[in-house]
């Protein structure tokens, strides 16, 4: 006689439906709730899906990187991979591993050291911008657009050789659209595919469209030789003349083309979107903090005395460092992060089965109070080496953790400390009055609505 499994304790739902329609209205709140009633481990269902949700860092280091053989990129990702292709973001086994050590080299910390001076000019140029629009007396930006606007270029010009800065507002939007697009899919109960001629699925196709455009045609410039621009002549090898360049060991065969344009919208997605995410929310934190912005600005003045921020000095920014960690702690832009099991395990007392979805919530973890102390309070002194002695690895994870490790954490913490020691030196800046502050947590945690936010330049 087969015994019915053990699970964990948890919230219940309607039958069929399990908890779907109450996690779909507020995802967030849901995980809050219900890491507190249900501790370290609670079990849910969502249709036919068996979810773990693992509050304990133990667990999460246990799926992510102890055992993450066993674990695949959970079943939403299937939706991602709508637009994103097999990247590698989205691929699995061996075949992710092989994309994954060729694309590392792009990645090293001397290529992105090479990185540092495209990361503060094109900084400059933004602000030049903002300096105009203030001398026309328009002095109110959204500062989320800015963001995009900004790391979008950054990537297209380190990784990739090309200045996106005249596709920039088409990336942006047909990216928002189908970002908010993917996740209502995850949510929804009933998925409708996409080669339905519904209005929502030819929306979702123009915007994937745009996008495939602007890739294509990078990619078709390069294999053909007729690129053109600023940034080419002192390219050396990027990231996209590795994927063209690199071989398959066993067969000689060069990447094919549909696999190309799937890193490169991988890079471009997963490379812009979520360090926009972060600079935003860090801005905006910045602007309710007066004492943590007056601490920055000491260590600015200190470390760099007006002068433009270079490589040299992301080692000295060391505070500045503590205020992008503190706010990935209250806003990780990658809020969720989930897997399949793909075997038999055991979490804590429980075992699970192939098919069984994990969630892990960096967004919950990092504002437990079981491992912070005031966790709703911006504090970036939690940073300190002090601080963070005593911190389990897995209590905070904003880069994810084991091999699946987030390719462009460095890459990230480098633009982040450029771009902001470069805005908080010569602007300051206040969400305009009026305006209400709230989180979008789509796929990734967006301000909903964008940032509105004044500037006033801080005279020399
Ligand atoms: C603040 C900025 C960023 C955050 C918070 C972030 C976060 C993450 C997280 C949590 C993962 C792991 C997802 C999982 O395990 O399911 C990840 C993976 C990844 N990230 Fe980032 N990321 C950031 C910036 C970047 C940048 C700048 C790039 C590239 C230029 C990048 C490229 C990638 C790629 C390609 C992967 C997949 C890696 C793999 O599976 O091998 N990310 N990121």
């Amino acid at each position: 006689m087969s015994r019915k499994k053990l699970r964990p304790p948890g919230p219940k739902g309607p039958p069929i439906i399990g908890v779907g329609l109450t996690i779909s209205k507020d995802t967030p709140d849901f995980l809050t709730r219900t890491a507190k009633e249900f501790q370290d481990l609670s079990y849910f269902k969502v249709l036919n899906l068996h979810m773990y949700y693992l509050c304990k860092p133990e667990y999460v280091q246990h799926v992510l990187q102890e055992n993450n053989k066993n674990f695949y990129k959970s079943v939403k990702y299937k939706f991602l991979k709508l637009f994103l292709g097999q990247g590698l973001l989205t691929s699995e086994g061996e075949f992710w591993l092989k994309q994954r050590r060729l694309a590392q080299p792009a990645f090293h910390k001397h290529k992105i050291a090479s990185f540092a001076e495209t990361m503060t000019g094109d900084a400059s140029d933004m602000m030049a911008e903002w300096e105009k629009g203030i001398e026309k007396g328009n002095d109110v930006v959204d500062m989320h657009r800015e963001m995009m606007a900004l790391t979008l270029r950054i990537v297209g010009k380190t990784l990739l050789s090309k200045d996106l800065k005249t596709s920039s507002i088409d990336i942006d939007t047909s990216l928002g659209y189908l970002i908010a697009d993917i996740f209502k899919r995850v949510h929804s109960v009933f998925d409708i595919p996409l080669w339905v001629p519904i209005p929502r699925n030819i929306g979702f196709k123009k915007a994937r469209k745009v996008l495939d455009d602007v890739i294509n045609k990078i990619i078709d410039d390069r294999l053909s030789g007729a690129e053109t621009g600023a940034c080419l002549s002192d390219r050396q090898e990027d990231l996209l003349s590795m994927l063209i360049g690199a071989e398959d060991e066993d067969t000689g065969e060069k990447m094919p083309k549909e696999q190309l344009r799937d890193e490169v919208m991988t890079i471009f997605v997963a490379g812009h979107e979520t360090t926009a995410n972060a600079l935003t929310w860090t801005l905006y934190l910045l602007s309710t903090h007066s004492s943590v912005m007056t601490k920055l600005k000491a260590e600015l003045d200190e470390v760099l005395d007006g002068r433009t921020p270079g490589l040299e000095d992301s080692r000295s920014l060391k505070y500045t460092t503590q205020v992008i960690e503190e706010s990935m702690r209250l806003y990780p832009p990658a809020w969720i992060i989930e897997r399949t099991a793909i075997g038999d395990d055991k979490i804590g007392d429980y075992e699970i089965s192939k098919g069984d979805q994990m969630i892990m919530s960096p967004y919950v973890m990092h504002r437990d109070p079981k491992y912070w102390k005031e966790p709703n309070t911006f504090d970036p002194e939690r940073f300190s080496e002090e601080g963070s002695k005593e911190r389990d690895r897995y209590c905070y994870f904003p880069f994810g953790g084991g091999p699946r490790y987030c390719i462009g954490a460095n890459f990230a913490m480098l633009e982040m400390q450029l771009v902001l020691a470069s805005i908080c030196q010569n602007y300051s800046f206040s969400v305009k009055e009026g305006f209400h502050v709230e989180t979008e947590p789509l796929v990734t945690l967006r301000p909903k609505n964008g940032m509105p936010m004044v500037l006033k330049k801080i005279s020399a």
